[in-house]
């Protein structure tokens, strides 16, 4: 086969494969089809990889063996972390994508210089400081979420002064080898101040913010990728990059909304800092507690019952005995649904995956939206490990952290029953005024052994 036909297969291939990614995205949007859009994401990687592979250009294979072994031997592993460890092995991902477009950056340049044109060096410049930035940043932020660095936002005076001088001083290294692609020196230094520039972007914002920006940094890594698309003049690159940039930086600001934060004040650290001031103002007034028996007599005569899920449920990996729960309560005639709060848990479709995991029938998932006007006709709201996406000072108390953040109205159920361990506060680190109303009943244990018993309960009675 001749070259010109070759690549018109390959072609063909890549053009697949941008399809299969642009249908991967529309079909994640929803739960009942995200199996199909993690499978056409698979094959449009695998096309897009395996088209590259047999590039004509390709001179030997040995060093593409020997790094997609290595690549394969941390990344199996990395796949297979417990599903609330996700975050930080997302932020490693980003990390490992941002360091590799970064590092083809840095080889397109050696490979050219000095005679690389003033367009390319803008490309390969801008390329390599994002992809440096995100590289340094992701790692910090994998490293905060995995408590192996404070979690705390670490400021000091001037900070924002400092390291706006160090992006733009590491803009100003890429407009001058712009200027002359020629002075080689520079570009190493560029790289490095790109490098701290991610270490100062990312070590002031709190641990509480992190899945956000992690988010950000996966938009970032996107956008490099789309870069060295324009550097190696490769279509695919373009579109995956640009679509990964774009879908990211849509899903920060979905998260952002859903915590009623802007950018500016997520990226800036405050939410860490007034969290830890209102830790001590926790409340000290009686509750009422009940036992899985008398929960479970509650939710057998009940006609109608909401189930909000939170973090404590996937910390419990009480999903499982959730879905027994469902069913018990189904079979005996009553209608239950289950209340989704966008960020709910510690990723964006945290509690999605875990109930579709244990086969809970997508069309009984409700979106916050859609759920809330039916709290008022609801007999139990049964919340397990949720805590800050039920606070009612959300919508009342103007001095709380999470003011103006849309709440689930948990409260204006007849009766609320909520299984968490202790009287600790949630994510926020705030005090939950829900716990004292008259209408709550708090069921204190483990999410899963909680659930466990209230079945047994249900089922010895049927
Ligand atoms: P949280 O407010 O974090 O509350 C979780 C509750 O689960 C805790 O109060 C904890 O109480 C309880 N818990 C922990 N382990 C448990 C177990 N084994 N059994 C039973 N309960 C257990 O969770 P949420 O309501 O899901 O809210 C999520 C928070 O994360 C929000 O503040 C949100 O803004 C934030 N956040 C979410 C995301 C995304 S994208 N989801 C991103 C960034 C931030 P005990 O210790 O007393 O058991």
């Amino acid at each position: 086969m001749n070259l010109a036909a070759i690549q018109q297969y390959l072609d063909f291939a890549y053009v697949a494969a941008i399809v299969l990614f642009i249908l991967s995205l529309k079909w994640l949007s929803s739960p009942r089809t995200a199996r199909w859009g993690v499978i056409a994401g698979e094959i449009g990687a695998a096309l897009a990889v395996g088209a590259t592979l047999f590039n004509p250009e390709l001179v030997q294979y040995k060093w593409i063996v020997i790094t997609l072994i290595i690549g394969a031997a941390v990344g199996i592993p990395l796949g297979m972390v417990k599903m609330t460890a996700v975050p930080q092995r997302t932020a490693l991902s980003h990390s490992f994508g941002a360091a590799s477009a970064a590092m083809i950056g840095i080889a397109e340049y050696y490979a050219g210089a000095p005679h690389v044109t003033r367009f390319q060096m803008g490309e390969i410049g801008l390329e390599v400081i994002i992809g440096s930035l995100t590289f340094t940043g992701s790692l910090i932020a994998a490293g905060k979420l995995q408590e192996i660095l404070p979690q705390r936002p670490i400021v000091y005076r001037g900070q924002n002064i400092v390291s706006l001088t160090v992006l733009g001083s590491a803009l100003l290294l890429a407009i001058l080898m712009v200027i002359n692609p020629a002075q080689m020196w520079l570009f190493p230094v560029m790289v490095i101040v790109a490098l701290i520039f991610g270490i100062l972007l990312v070590t002031p914002i709190g641990g509480a913010d992190m899945p956000t920006v992690i988010s950000l940094l996966n938009s970032y890594a996107g956008f490099s990728a789309a870069l060295l698309g324009f550097v190696l003049n490769s279509k695919v690159l373009i579109v995956a990059g640009a679509l990964d940039g774009s879908s990211g930086f849509i899903l920060s600001v979905i998260m952002c909304k859903a915590m009623n934060r802007s950018f500016t004040n997520v990226l800036f650290g405050a939410f860490g800092q007034v969290t830890a001031s209102t830790k001590a103002a926790k409340e000290e007034r009686p509750v009422r507690s009940a036992s899985p028996e008398d929960a479970a007599g509650i939710l057998g005569t009940a006609g109608k019952v909401v189930i909000v899920p939170g973090y404590g449920m996937a910390v419990a990996q009480a999903q499982h005995k959730v879905r027994e729960l469902y069913d018990v309560l189904t079979k005996r005639g009553v209608d239950v649904q289950f209340a989704i709060h966008p960020v709910a848990g510690r990723m964006p479709g945290h509690m999605n995956v875990l109930l579709a995991e244990a086969d809970v029938p997508y069309d009984h998932l409700k979106e916050m939206d859609e759920i809330n006007g039916d709290f008022a006709q609801t007999d139990v709201a049964l919340i397990i490990g949720a805590n800050d996406v039920t606070n009612p000072a959300a919508k009342t108390d103007k001095s709380s952290p999470i003011y103006g953040m849309p709440v689930l109205d948990v409260e204006k159920a007849h009766t609320t029953m909520v299984i968490k361990r202790s009287m600790n506060p949630g994510f926020a680190g705030i005090d939950n005024p829900l716990y004292y109303m008259d209408n709550t009943l708090m069921l204190f244990g483990d999410a899963k052994a909680f659930v466990t018993n209230i079945v047994k309960e249900l089922s010895n009675h049927d």
